[in-house]
C-alpha cells in the first residue's frame, strides 16, 4: 500500500481526478467504482471541471457505487442515488444505464445483493474503485467487527456511523439503520484502489491504519493485502504518521 500525502484538500482533488482521467483516456469503456462521503466531492468536482473543458469523455464508462441506505427510494433526498446525480452523475456524459448503485428500496435482501455482484461480474470487475474511510475504518458500509461479509450484504450501521452520517439528516432518528454495500471482497477486487483522507478527523484512524496489524476491526487495514492501493491524504489527515 503506497501513501501520498498532499498540502491541501484542492491538490488532493486533482491528484485523484489525475488517475482517474489517465485511466479513462488509456481505457475509455473502464469501470469505475465510486464512493459517497463528502471527502470525493472535490474529486468529482474536478472531474466535472475536466469534463466542462472537454479533457475527459465519460460516454463509455461504466460506474458502480459502493452503497446504499436499506428502505430510502433512490428518489429519498438522502439516498446516495439522489447524491451521486445532484453531485456528479448530472454533470456528466454517463449514459442512466451505465450506472450502478445497490438497490435499497422495493427488492429482497437476496435479490439485490446477488443481483450487484452479478452486474460488477459482468462489466469484467471494477478498473479502479475510489473509498474514503469512517472515523472507525470503515470502508463502504463495512463496520469493524469481529468477522466481515466477502460480498454484497445488509448491514447494520454502529451507532458512530449513524451519528457520523447524521449532519446530511434533519436528526440522528432520520438516518437509516441498514445500508447494502460491497463486501471487502467485492472491495479488493477492483484492480486498483485509491483511498481518499482529508481533514484533521482522520488523522487517528490514519495513524492506526499504519500502525496496528491486518485486522477485521479496522476494514480499511485490509488494503495493505491489495497489490495496487494508495492512500491519498492532505496534510491534516496525515498529521500523526511518522
Ligand atoms: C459513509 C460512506 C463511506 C464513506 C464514509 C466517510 O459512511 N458509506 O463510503 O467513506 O462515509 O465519509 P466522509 O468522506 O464524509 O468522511
Amino acid at each position: 500500500m503506497q501513501i501520498q500525502v498532499t498540502n491541501t484538500p484542492d491538490e488532493l482533488a486533482i491528484l485523484a481526478a489525475d488517475r482517474i482521467e489517465e485511466l479513462v483516456r488509456h481505457k475509455p469503456d473502464c469501470v469505475l467504482g465510486f464512493a459517497t462521503g463528502s471527502t470525493p466531492l472535490a474529486t468529482y468536482q474536478e472531474l466535472i471541471r475536466r469534463y466542462r473543458a472537454g479533457r475527459i469523455d465519460f460516454s463509455k464508462v461504466r460506474t458502480f457505487n459502493l452503497d446504499e441506505y436499506w428502505g430510502l427510494p433512490p428518489s429519498h433526498p438522502q439516498s446516495y442515488h439522489s447524491f451521486m446525480q445532484e453531485h456528479v452523475f448530472q454533470h456528466l456524459n454517463i449514459p442512466a444505464d451505465q450506472v450502478h448503485l445497490p438497490q435499497g428500496h422495493g427488492i429482497d435482501e437476496e435479490t439485490a445483493c446477488r443481483d450487484y455482484e452479478q452486474e460488477i461480474r459482468r462489466a469484467g470487475g471494477i478498473d479502479l474503485q475510489v473509498l474514503g474511510i469512517g472515523t472507525n475504518g470503515h470502508i463502504g458500509f463495512n463496520e469493524p467487527a469481529k468477522e466481515l461479509r466477502l460480498d454484497t450484504h445488509l448491514v447494520t450501521l454502529t451507532q458512530a456511523t449513524v451519528l457520523a452520517n447524521s449532519r446530511f439528516f434533519n436528526s440522528p432518528s432520520d438516518v437509516p439503520r441498514r445500508a447494502i454495500t460491497m463486501g471487502v471482497r467485492t472491495i479488493l477486487s477492483s484492480r486498483r484502489l485509491l483511498l481518499l483522507a482529508t481533514g484533521p478527523q482522520k488523522a487517528a484512524i490514519l495513524q492506526q491504519l499504519f500502525q496496528r496489524g491486518i485486522s477485521t476491526e479496522l476494514p480499511a487495514s485490509l488494503l495493505h493485502l491489495h497489490p495496487d492501493a494508495t492512500i491519498l491524504a492532505d496534510q491534516d489527515a496525515a498529521a500523526l504518521l511518522a
